[in-house]
């Protein structure tokens, strides 16, 4: 890994940002939910349905829809942001149904759309990837059947140096040398990559690095996201 860039806030590159917190069933009207925390960013997931897909013309005979739909709320940054979908909103929603697409199965409901609305209640980086972490705990919560879940993380290249979990100031602000290249990872449990993104300059050694480091961070989160599912159905059993 090469060397040359300190953390501001004193992470070694492989550290992931700290608390990380998941939580189920945080929206008891949905059919499932979730929060998930990584440093200050925090996500919530909630599911609704499976029901008809409305209009008739969009159902699929073949199989059902995930549908999401990722918003930042207007207070969850310091320059309030403008309510309402944007063209970023709309590539992250996409990005987020590619995610998770591959492991849901959908093909039990056929006709029928799964919903997943995620918001954003505090953004300092990292938002899909915590937003599709909350999503793949909520789709559990609520019952959908998926093959296994998902976790996601970032990697970033601040000039030559690979860190794990960007936040807003690495993200955004740093310039020096060939400057920040963000690059988000999910990954299966069984580590197959479910969505990346690379928009900047990367050599392909460098990028099985991230993808090595990604994978790692990856597991983690897995445990995490695992333990709050456990702790709900464990809060569950005890409630009949
Ligand atoms: O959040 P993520 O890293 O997935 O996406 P991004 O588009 O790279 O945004 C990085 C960060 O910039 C966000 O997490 C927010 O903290 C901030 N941001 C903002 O302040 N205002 C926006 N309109 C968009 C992003």
């Amino acid at each position: 890994m090469a060397e040359g860039y300190v953390r501001e806030d004193g992470r070694k590159n492989d550290e992931l940002r700290s608390p990380i917190k998941a939580d189920v069933g945080v929206v008891p009207n949905a059919d499932g939910s979730a929060m998930f925390q990584i440093g200050k960013t925090i996500a919530i997931a909630a599911v609704y349905g499976p029901k008809k897909m409305h209009p008739q013309h969009s159902q699929d005979p073949e199989k059902g829809t995930l549908r999401c739909t990722y918003n930042m709320n207007s207070f969850s940054v310091e320059d309030r942001i403008r309510p309402g979908p944007s063209r970023r909103s709309t590539e992250i929603s996409k990005i987020t149904e590619w995610a998770l697409n591959p492991v849901v199965m959908l093909e039990k409901y056929p006709n029928e759309v799964v919903d997943v609305h995620i918001n954003i209640i505090q953004a300092d980086a990292g938002t899909r990837c915590a937003g599709i972490n909350a999503a793949a705990m909520a789709l559990a919560d609520a019952g959908i059947p998926m093959k296994e879940l998902v976790s996601s993380i970032s990697v970033g290249k601040m000039d030559k140096t690979l860190v794990l979990d960007l936040d807003k100031f690495e993200d955004s602000e740093f310039e020096d040398g060939e400057g920040s290249t963000d690059i988000p990872i999910t990954f299966t449990h069984s580590g197959e990559i479910t969505h990346i993104q690379l928009d900047g300059k990367i050599s392909s050694e460098q990028l099985k690095e991230v993808v090595e480091m990604a994978k790692g961070a990856c597991d983690k989160i897995y445990e995490i996201q695992k333990e709050a599912l456990k702790k709900s159905l464990m809060a569950g059993e005890g409630e009949k």
